[in-house]
C-alpha cells in the first residue's frame, strides 16, 4: 500500500491545471496523429486499424505505488524525472501486421523523438505479455512555450488487450498471491492467444487477397 502522506503531497502538485493540460494535450497529439493514419490506412486498404483507443493519466496512487516499487522517492519531482508513463495511449488494433505498421509510422514522423521501443510481440514476457510499446517525447506549445512530453503509447490487438485485461485482474503486480497452478494457465492463455493472432492474421490477409 502506497505511503497516504507522500499521495496527498503529491496530489497537490498533480491536479496543477497547467501540468494536467499539457499532458492532455501531447496525449491528444499521439490520438491525433493515430486517427491521421488510420483514415490513411483506409484509403491504402479499405479498412481502419483502430478497433479503440485508450488516453489516461496514471493517478498520484499509482505514481507512488510505482516509485516505491522502484525504491525511489514519492515525490512529484522524481516522478517526472524518472517515469515514462505518466500518459499513457493504448491504440488497440486488429492485427500484428497492423502494430508494426503503425509503429514503423510513428518512428517516420519527425514531430516526435523515440526515446525507446520495446516489442513484447517478438519477445513476449515470461508469463506471456504481448504488446507494443513506444516511449516518445511529445511537443506541446503553451503560452508560446515549446516542451516535450513524455507519453508510453502500446499497441497491441484485440487479443492481447484481452489477456493483459485478464492478467492486471488476476495477476500483475501481485506474484506473491498467485498460485503456480495458475500462472501456468495464464500462460498457455497467452500461448493459445498468439495462436489465435496468427490464425486472424491468415483470415485477415486472405479476404484482403480475394477483394
Ligand atoms: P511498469 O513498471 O509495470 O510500468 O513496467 P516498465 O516501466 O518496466 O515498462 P514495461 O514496458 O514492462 O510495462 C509498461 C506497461 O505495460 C505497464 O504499466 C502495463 O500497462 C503493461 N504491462 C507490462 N507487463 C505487463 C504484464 O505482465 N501484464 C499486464 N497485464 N500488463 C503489463
Ligand atoms: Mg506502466
Amino acid at each position: 500500500m502506497e505511503n497516504q502522506e507522500a499521495v496527498d503531497k503529491l496530489r497537490k502538485e498533480w491536479e496543477e491545471e497547467k501540468f494536467q493540460k499539457k499532458h492532455a494535450m501531447a496525449r491528444e497529439t499521439v490520438v491525433q496523429c493515430l486517427r491521421e493514419l488510420n483514415g490513411y490506412y483506409v484509403e491504402k486498404t479499405g479498412h481502419g486499424f483502430i478497433r479503440f483507443i485508450e488516453s489516461r493519466m496514471k493517478t498520484p496512487e499509482s505514481i507512488c505505488g510505482k516509485l516505491e516499487r522502484k525504491g525511489l522517492a514519492p515525490d512529484f519531482a522524481t516522478a517526472v524525472e524518472e517515469l515514462n508513463d505518466i500518459s499513457g495511449v493504448r491504440c488497440i488494433c486488429y492485427s500484428v501486421k497492423e502494430i508494426y505498421w503503425i509503429a514503423r509510422q510513428i518512428g517516420k514522423d519527425p514531430a516526435f523523438t523515440i526515446v525507446k521501443a520495446k516489442d513484447y510481440v517478438r519477445k513476449p514476457k515470461k508469463n506471456g505479455y504481448e504488446s507494443y510499446h513506444i516511449v516518445m517525447d511529445v511537443p506541446v506549445t503553451q503560452k508560446k512555450n515549446t516542451e516535450m512530453v513524455r507519453v508510453e503509447l502500446q499497441l497491441r490487438t484485440i487479443i492481447m488487450d484481452a489477456w493483459a485485461g485478464m492478467d492486471n485482474r488476476i495477476s500483475y503486480k501481485r506474484e506473491k498471491d498467485v498460485s503456480p497452478e495458475m500462472t501456468k494457465r495464464i500462460e498457455k492463455y497467452a500461448k493459445i492467444g498468439r495462436r489465435l493472432d496468427k490464425l486472424i492474421q491468415k483470415t485477415l490477409d486472405d479476404v484482403r487477397s480475394v477483394q
